[in-house]
């Protein structure tokens, strides 16, 4: 096998023909304000509305609003990187594609599987949070849903959450259909969410107990049976004592609030259709991720202050801090709101997975079957159904936190190889076009691969071994199927009749 083919790159100008331009309302000129918009509106989500409470419970208690601080550090960097990469290939798309026309066959593959964890486990854990705000919404009103049905972290080691499987198969519909999501109802429901997380902080403000700080960075504990798989890596590699709280647990709990912030790579991907994308792209993800750090850090500031960390709640802490003040008119208020944001947040990230899945079907890399679009439709209805059933079953039996710090396990390493490749490619192709070019290569990029390694390292071992598992699996399929099935690989051309162009979804 000769090394080269593993390295071959798709022509700019095939992937340009291959490459659908989605048709939604960031098709045309966008400014850095509606970046922004868009940004604050795909990014805002499970991370704040229900991981708040699990890591200051867990690991961090007051100080997870330093958490969130370090996360969106680690992200702006990888942002500066992604959007450079982004722009680099005229074409619409993901990472996968970028990286096909730029880098070669087998970065692409590793990326593209990665992107379909990031996505597809990413769906999960948003439909785990709506989960628990419905549940939340409906305990309100005074009617409670069964606890087996509540899903796993919710009923002592077992159940099913019926609710979160139920949305990721309505949603699965809903773009198997190819109904979209109008910008008109993008911003409605970005206006919502927002509001609610200012009621939040602005209602929640009045209910404060100072004492609630006391510590503001609790003492470090050790882990009781510590040492297991369960424990960041960088103790277990360290022969540290495994412990949460602490100097330490801020970064622990940083790696798994990170997931807060995902959602701001489907931003950079808009940056062949920004009016000035050397002004705008910057301005408008660091601007998105600045406005959420903002958001962030108050609620979490708020939240802890509201009610003790240790009796925070993991399945729906905003609202139920607000049950914990005595205050249900509010809680429910909130209740509504997440859920109804989290929906968008949940299809964006499931409609991201069908694309990417898709495109590699294109491409001959997994079988051609999954991309053949709807005869009526015109969606591609198969990877979609496929993977929904598959994703609604994880999302019914998975525990969020584990699911969430595997998304992020996926999406950190996705950084890593953009934030070298942009290196790589200033070296290799200084010919390509450049939209937006990321300020001080290769110092930044090197600091970005360094702060994502980081928090990568803070992650469960037990989530290194999940995510080598899946690398490994995508490795010998690639291997195994996609090298010889690659349509590049054979030497075909533009995709034929009837493969190519789904419609459908309200794209980001
Ligand atoms: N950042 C998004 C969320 O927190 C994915 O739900």
């Amino acid at each position: 096998m000769s090394s080269s083919s593993l390295f071959r790159t798709k022509k700019i100008e095939q992937s340009i023909r291959d490459t659908e331009e989605p048709e939604h309302a960031l098709k045309k000129s966008l400014s850095a304000l509606d970046l922004t918009v868009f940004g604050v509106g795909v990014i805002i989500g499970t991370g704040i509305f229900v991981l708040t409470g699990t890591v200051a419970k867990n690991n961090a208690g007051p100080s997870v609003a330093l958490a969130f601080v370090v996360a969106g550090v680690v992200c702006a960097l990888a942002a500066l990187c992604y959007a450079e990469f982004a722009s680099t290939v005229p074409v619409a798309g993901s990472a996968y594609t970028f990286s096909y026309a730029s880098l070669g066959e087998l970065p692409a593959w590793i990326i593209g599987w990665d992107l379909v964890l990031e996505f597809a486990l990413g769906t999960a854990v948003v439909a785990v949070g709506w989960s628990g705000y419905i549940r939340s919404f409906f305990d309100n009103a005074g009617w409670q849903f069964p606890e087996a049905l509540g899903g796993r972290d919710g009923a002592d080691g077992f159940g099913f959450d019926i609710l979160a499987a139920a949305l990721v198969l309505v949603l699965t519909g809903i773009l198997v259909l190819g109904m979209k999501l109008s910008a008109r109802i993008t911003s409605l429901v970005v206006a919502i969410k927002v509001t609610v997380v200012l009621i939040v902080i602005i209602a929640g403000a009045f209910f404060i107990k100072g004492s609630n700080y006391d510590p503001f960075v609790p003492k470090s504990q050790p882990v009781e049976a510590g040492g297991g798989l369960d424990s960041p890596l960088i103790q277990l590699m360290f022969g540290w004592a495994p412990s949460n709280f602490g100097v330490m647990g801020i970064f622990t709990a940083a790696s798994v609030v990170f997931f807060a912030f995902i959602g701001f790579d489907i931003v950079a991907t808009a940056a062949e259709e920004t009016r000035n994308p050397q002004r705008d792209m910057p301005r408008g993800i660091l601007g998105s991720l600045f406005i959420c750090t903002a958001l962030y850090v108050a609620v979490s500031i708020v939240v802890t202050g509201m009610q003790h960390y240790s009796e925070l709640s993991v399945d729906a802490p905003l609202a139920d801090a607000f049950k914990s003040t005595g205050h249900p008119f509010f809680a429910g208020v909130i209740s509504f709101g997440a859920a109804v944001g989290l929906t968008t947040v949940c299809m964006i990230l499931l409609l991201g997975q069908t694309r990417v899945f898709f495109a590699m079907s294109r491409d001959g890399l997994l079988p051609r079957f999954f991309s053949r679009v709807h005869p009526k439709f015109r969606t591609p209805y198969r990877p979609t159904i496929l993977l929904g059933v598959i994703i609604a079953i994880v999302a019914g039996f998975t525990s969020l936190s584990e699911l969430a710090e595997l998304v992020n396990i996926g999406t950190l390493f996705a950084f890593v190889i953009v934030a070298i490749s942009v290196i790589i490619l200033r070296r290799t192709r200084p010919d390509l076009p450049r939209a937006f070019r990321t300020p001080l290569v290769p110092l930044l990029p090197i600091v970005s691969v360094a702060a994502s390694l980081w928090l990568m390292l803070n992650l469960p071992a037990e989530t290194w071994v999940r995510f080598g598992v899946w690398m490994a699996i995508g490795v010998v399929v690639y291997f195994l199927y996609s090298r010889t099935h690659s349509r590049l690989g054979r030497g075909e051309e533009a995709p034929a009749e009837g493969t190519s162009k789904p419609s459908g979804g309200g794209t980001p």
